[in-house]
């Protein structure tokens, strides 16, 4: 095929892409012949997309991919062979269904091919037409049941994160000057944990602890949650009680155990001189000492009704002084190594919270900053 035809074709398919459903499909094969016995079969039914051999495969492949359902590619092919090209797209479009079209009959190499490329199917050449129309139908199927598995999947993680995120704004409007806080706690928690290289399932659960971990003030009677003033020491009393209802409470939603003692953790201090439980050091869960320290920031920085909002620079000296005392001395220090970030997205929580949510990229709720908390108090 000439450089011209490769992109006149591309250009057809291209506007196919936009304006209809049908799947597209990638045929790989420098037989021209074949190539256009492939085109003819499929066309109807499929948008069509060729290549000649391997490495303009992987152009298209760069270019459409994420529109590409399937992959019919023969294996021996000028420049490339198929089982590489496939290989590659197995890296940067696993989702992408994979043929095979071989006249190697050794299963070694077949068996081989099948794991390497993670192939839905080979074919053997010569094929047979109705043989390899039914495998690509059963293809389609496989990879229409996976991506809406896959939507499914981020519907109801989105559903639970709003619920959650539901819950806890809820709470934190109960009182002017918490508004946005428990977002903000888990703004900083997010930051901090992402500089730990932490795996991902352990940063979505330290969003959603961050939502959560003041949930057990939803149980504090209202004259002190929103009291205007210092607690007397019998209603702090009453207040330390919060991280012990909240990992009650957390306990009651399917699978958030874990999440219920960092909730439960997030008032201990380093020294053992915090609540409920005294716990010291690396007693203290690490995802509590993390929330500890976005918690103290955010509580500085902003208004209470008791005193006036710390400056950034005035918060960060303080977390300094209590780096080993209150605080987990290692991630003190980091948490002011990212001291201007940490700045940045006080100023600028939404987009902030976009940049490091894994579970709220399209950010589609107000996030009030400390400083707005600040003037409406
Ligand atoms: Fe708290």
């Amino acid at each position: 095929m000439s450089a011209y035809e490769f992109s006149e074709s591309l250009d057809i398919v291209f506007n196919f892409l936009k304006n209809d459903k049908k799947h597209t499909i990638l045929i790989v094969d420098d037989e021209i012949n074949n190539l256009q016995l492939l085109k003819r079969t499929f066309r109807g039914q499929y948008n069509i997309l060729t290549a000649g051999n391997g490495v303009e495969a992987l152009s298209v492949v760069k270019e459409y991919g994420n529109e590409i359902s399937l992959i019919v590619s023969d294996q021996k092919m000028p420049v490339m062979e198929g089982t590489d090209f496939l290989k590659e797209v197995r890296q940067t479009h696993p989702q992408i269904i994979k043929i095979l079209l071989t006249g190697h009959v050794d299963t070694d190499i077949i068996i081989s091919s099948i794991n390497d490329c993670d192939l839905f199917q080979y074919v053997l050449k010569p094929f047979d037409v109705e043989e390899l129309k039914i495998a690509v139908e059963k293809g389609i199927d496989k990879y229409e049941m996976s991506t809406n598995n896959k939507v499914y999947y981020n519907e109801l993680r989105t559903l639970f994160y709003e619920t959650i995120r539901s819950i806890s704004n809820a709470l934190d409007t109960k009182d002017a000057y918490t508004n946005g806080h428990s977002l903000r706690v888990t703004l900083y928690s997010m930051i901090l944990a992402k500089e730990l290289n932490l795996d991902e399932d352990y940063l979505e659960d330290i969003e959603i602890a961050g939502l959560l971990h003041d949930i057990g003030k939803i149980a504090m009677p209202k004259n002190i949650l929103c009291k205007n003033g210092r607690l007397t020491d019998e209603e702090f009393n009453v207040m330390k009680s919060h991280p012990a209802k909240g990992e009650k409470i957390v306990l009651n939603i399917n699978k958030l155990e874990t999440i219920s003692s960092w909730v439960k953790a997030h008032h201990e201090k380093y020294d053992g001189s915090g609540y409920p439980l005294g716990l010291k050091g690396e007693e203290i869960p690490l995802a509590g000492r993390i929330i500890a320290l976005a918690d103290t920031y955010d509580a500085m920085t902003s208004t209470r009704s008791y005193r006036k909002a710390l400056e950034h620079d005035v918060a960060i000296s303080e977390i300094k002084r209590c780096a080993g005392t209150q605080f987990d001395p290692k991630l003190a220090e980091m948490f002011v190594s990212l001291a201007s970030t940490i700045d940045e997205a006080r100023k600028n929580p939404e987009e902030y919270y976009s940049k490091y949510s894994l579970l709220n990229k399209n950010i589609n709720f107000k996030l009030i900053s400390a400083e707005e908390t600040n003037r409406v108090s």
